[in-house]
C-alpha cells in the first residue's frame, strides 16, 4: 500500500510547513510529513522552506540572518489565501514535541546545507534521538553530501536522496550512498523503474503529486510513498482502489 507523505503539511488547504498544516494533514488521514528545515542566525532549527522569509511571511530576509525571535514575530500565513490564516514558523522541536503523540511518519529535508558545514545534520540528528523518534523518521536532501554525512552520524535513521533528473539504475547509486529510498521528482519516475527499484529493496517515493491521475499511477503500481500536497485528495483515492 502506498504511503501519503503531506508534502509541508497539507500546503494545499494551509499555509506550508506550520503546524495547522502539519496537524490539518494528520486529520486528513496523511501516513507522514514531509517539512524542510534550516538554522536560524541563533543556530535554532527550524521549519522553512525558503532560504528567505519573504516568500510566505511578513517578514524579509535570509533565515540564517534572523534570530529564532525576530522569526517567531511573524506570520507564516501572511501570504496564504489573502492571510486566511495565523501561525509561526514551527521549530523542530516544536513540531517533534507534536509528532510524538502521534502515529505519523516523519521525511525531513536538509535546506541549505554545504558539502563542508554539517551543523545542521549534527542538531537535527541529535534532536531527533533526544526524542527518540530514529525509527519514524527519513532524511532526504538534493545535496547529497548531507546524505552520506548523515548516514555516518546516524545509520540507524533512514535516508534518501532526492533528484530531478533521471538517474541510470538509481537503485545502485542509492545502494552506493547507504540510502534505504530515493525521492525523484515524479516526471522522471517511470512504472518500470518503480518495480526495479523496490525489486532491489529500494523504497520509491516520488514528488510532488498534485493530479488525481498521476497519484492513481503511482499508487497502481504500488510505490512506496507519494509526497503530495493534497493528503485529503490522495486518502480518498487510496481508499477507493
Ligand atoms: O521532498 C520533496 C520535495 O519537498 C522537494 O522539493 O523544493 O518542495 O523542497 P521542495
Ligand atoms: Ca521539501
Amino acid at each position: 500500500m502506498t504511503l501519503i507523505f503531506a508534502h509541508r503539511g497539507s500546503s494545499s488547504s494551509h499555509p506550508e510547513n506550520t503546524m495547522i498544516s502539519f496537524m490539518e494533514a494528520n486529520k486528513a488521514g496523511a501516513d507522514g510529513i514531509e517539512l524542510d528545515v534550516q538554522l536560524t542566525k541563533d543556530g535554532e532549527i527550524v521549519i522553512i522552506h525558503d532560504d528567505k522569509v519573504d516568500r510566505t511571511t511578513n517578514g524579509k530576509g535570509f533565515v540564517k540572518d534572523l534570530t529564532l525571535a525576530e522569526i517567531k514575530q511573524l506570520n507564516a500565513g501572511h501570504h496564504f489565501k489573502k492571510g486566511t490564516f495565523e501561525d509561526t514558523i514551527p521549530t523542530l522541536q516544536e513540531f517533534l514535541t507534536w509528532f510524538k503523540q502521534t502515529n505519523l511518519l516523519c521525511n525531513i529535508e536538509y535546506k541549505s546545507t554545504t558539502i563542508t558545514n554539517h551543523e545542521l545534520e549534527d542538531k537535527v540528528v541529535q534532536l531527533v534521538r533526544q526524542y527518540q523518534l530514529e525509527d519514524r523518521i527519513i532524511f532526504s536532501s538534493f545535496n547529497h553530501y548531507s546524505i552520506v554525512y548523515s548516514y555516518r552520524l546516524a545509520p540507524e535513521i533512514e535516508t534518501a536522496p532526492l533528484y530531478m533528473e533521471g538517474i541510470y539504475m538509481p537503485w545502485v547509486y542509492a545502494d552506493s550512498i547507504r540510502a534505504k529510498g530515493i525521492h525523484p521528482h515524479y516526471k522522471v519516475t517511470p512504472n518500470e523503474l518503480i518495480i526495479l527499484a523496490q525489486q532491489n529493496g529500494i523504497a520509491v517515493r516520488p514528488f510532488t503529486i498534485n493530479q488525481e491521475k498521476d497519484i492513481k499511477r503511482f499508487m497502481e503500481v504500488n510505490t512506496a510513498a507519494i509526497i503530495t500536497d493534497y493528503p485529503a485528495m490522495a486518502r480518498e483515492i487510496k481508499n477507493n482502489l
